[in-house]
Parts: C-alpha cells; structure tokens; sequence
C-alpha cells in the first residue's frame, strides 16, 4: 500500500499547482473579451428581434431568437464577476456589484419570459413583451461607458 503513496502525493501536488492557476490568474484582458464576446452576442440577437419586430424580415425565427437571447443573457452575469476593469464597463459596475447584479437578473428574467411566452403564443404574445426585456439602456446608462 506505501508503495502508492508518493504517485498520490505527486497527483495531489499537480493537482494543487493547476487549480490556483485555473480559478484566479485569468488574464484581465481575456476576461474582458469574454464578456464582451457575451454583449455583442446580445447586441446580435435584440438587432435580430428587432428588424422582426419593424416587420423588415420575415418573423417565423422569432421565438428562437428569444430563447437565444434568453440563454445568452443567462451567461452574462457571470462574466462580469471578475473585476477586470476595462474594455466599455465603468468601475460602478463592481463598486455598485449590488445594483449592477439585480439588474442583469431582472435582465435575465425578463428575457427568459419572453423566451416562454414567445414558445407558447408567438409574436402576436410575446411582442408587447420586447420592451420591458429589452432594459439595455437603463443598464448602460449607468455602468457603460461608449468609446
Ligand atoms: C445589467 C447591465 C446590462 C444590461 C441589462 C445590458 N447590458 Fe450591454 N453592456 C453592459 C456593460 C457593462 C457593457 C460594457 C462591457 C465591456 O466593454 O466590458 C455592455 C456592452 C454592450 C455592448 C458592446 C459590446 C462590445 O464590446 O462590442 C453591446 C452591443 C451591448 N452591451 C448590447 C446590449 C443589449 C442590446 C442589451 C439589451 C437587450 C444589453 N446590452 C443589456 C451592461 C448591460
């Protein structure tokens, strides 16, 4: 049974030395990329729902895009947990973390129920419902800054 020993140690000891790395030493520049990546991917998908709602194209993807949008959305709060300052975020975003967060909840809540009722009741359901999902601006007004 000794005999095992050392290779467990050693296992544990590079298990130690790549966890820490994994968990904390993100560069803040690709933390910042990631997040991002996650708003323009947002950007996208309103823009999409948007040509829809002005009837410039033609709706039958409409409840994909909210579920899109939904889904994207729920992955957005976690990449701002990291305070990486920088890209178009101003610093009240961590410094008011309370407020930036139920902001981006209520974002994501609203946006899942627009997903819902647009699977259930389509646009004639779901379009009175874009604009209290679409709190884009009362978010950016206070935590991002255009550059
Ligand atoms: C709870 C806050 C919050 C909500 C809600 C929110 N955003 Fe943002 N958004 C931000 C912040 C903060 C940034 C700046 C991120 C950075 O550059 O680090 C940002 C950046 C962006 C960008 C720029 C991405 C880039 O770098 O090119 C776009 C596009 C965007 N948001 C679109 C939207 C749209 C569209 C909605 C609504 C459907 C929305 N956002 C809702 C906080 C929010």
């Amino acid at each position: 049974m000794s005999r095992f020993l050392p290779v467990v140690a050693g296992v544990a000891f590079a298990v130690a030395a790549i966890l820490p790395t994994v968990a904390s030493a993100a560069d803040p520049t690709d933390v910042v990329d990631y997040r991002k990546h996650i708003m323009k991917t947002i950007g996208a998908q309103a823009g999409a729902i948007g040509l829809i709602m002005q009837q410039k194209v033609p709706g039958d993807n409409f409840a994909l895009h909210a579920e899109t949008l939904a889904l994207v959305a729920s992955t957005a709060l976690k990449a701002f947990e990291p305070k990486a300052e920088g890209g178009e975020a101003k610093p009240e975003v961590w410094a008011k973390w309370d407020d930036f967060s139920k902001k981006m909840k209520e974002f994501q809540a609203a946006t899942a129920d627009l997903a819902k009722t647009a699977q259930a009741g389509g646009i004639a359901a779901a379009g009175p419902k874009v604009q209290a999902a679409f709190s884009c601006k009362g978010c950016h007004d206070t935590y991002r800054e255009k550059k």
